[in-house]
């Protein structure tokens, strides 16, 4: 099966790994904007498809982007799409949480990782993976451990994290990091 994210067709497994969604190319066009020129290390965490890393890489040449999933078969169908797009070289996926497989800092963190309390069901995520879309308790966690792991390190200092948030592309520069933390708890 196929898709098409941010003008670029990607395959796509239903059910296995989450389809990528239109308001998603926000974040794409978010981050893009932060991108001007010099080289930048990326993270593109809870990647799926990689839609979001391959958008990055295709248009911006100077990005390296490190793109996580906890899921294996995401990590295997994003490394299918960053060949059929020639930036295999540009995007390296990785098995793991977060940002724990990374070795070093980067300076950009773009994520659209599981926000929705399990308890709070959307039928428009009813053919994709569960644990793409929902994580315990008020399903914030993923997004406050994020938080943690980009103030102990793994963002540069005067780095920038990027989150989907309910379709909403919210940025945080490294300074930011709490004010972005006290939106999300104000929505919990
Ligand atoms: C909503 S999907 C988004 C996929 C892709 N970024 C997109 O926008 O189409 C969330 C993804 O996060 C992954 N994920 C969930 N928890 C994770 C974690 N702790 N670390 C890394 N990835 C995680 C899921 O396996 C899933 O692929």
């Amino acid at each position: 099966m196929k898709t098409s994210f941010y003008d670029l067709p990607l395959l796509t497994a239903p059910g296995q790994v989450f389809t990528p969604r239109p308001a998603t190319e926000r974040l794409v066009d978010r981050a893009l904007e932060r991108i001007d020129g010099v080289p930048v290390r990326v993270a593109d965490i809870g990647t799926g498809s990689g839609a979001v890393a391959i958008a990055l890489a295709v248009n911006r040449p100077e990005v390296e982007v490190w793109a996580t999933d906890t899921s294996a078969a995401a990590v295997e169908l994003a490394r299918r799409n960053a060949e059929l797009h020639g930036v295999a070289d540009r995007v390296h996926v990785l098995q793991g949480d977060l940002l724990e497989p990374l070795t070093e800092p980067v300076d950009l963190v773009v994520a659209n990782l599981p926000y929705l309390a399990e308890q709070d069901r959307d039928p428009r995520y009813d053919d994709e993976p569960p644990e793409a879309v929902y994580a315990p308790g008020d399903g914030l966690d993923p997004y406050r451990r994020l938080l943690n792991a980009c103030r102990d390190g793994k963002l540069e200092t005067g780095g920038a994290l990027l989150i989907q948030f309910h379709r909403e592309a919210l940025v945080a520069n490294c300074w930011e990091l709490e004010e972005l933390r006290e939106r999300l708890e104000a929505s919990a």
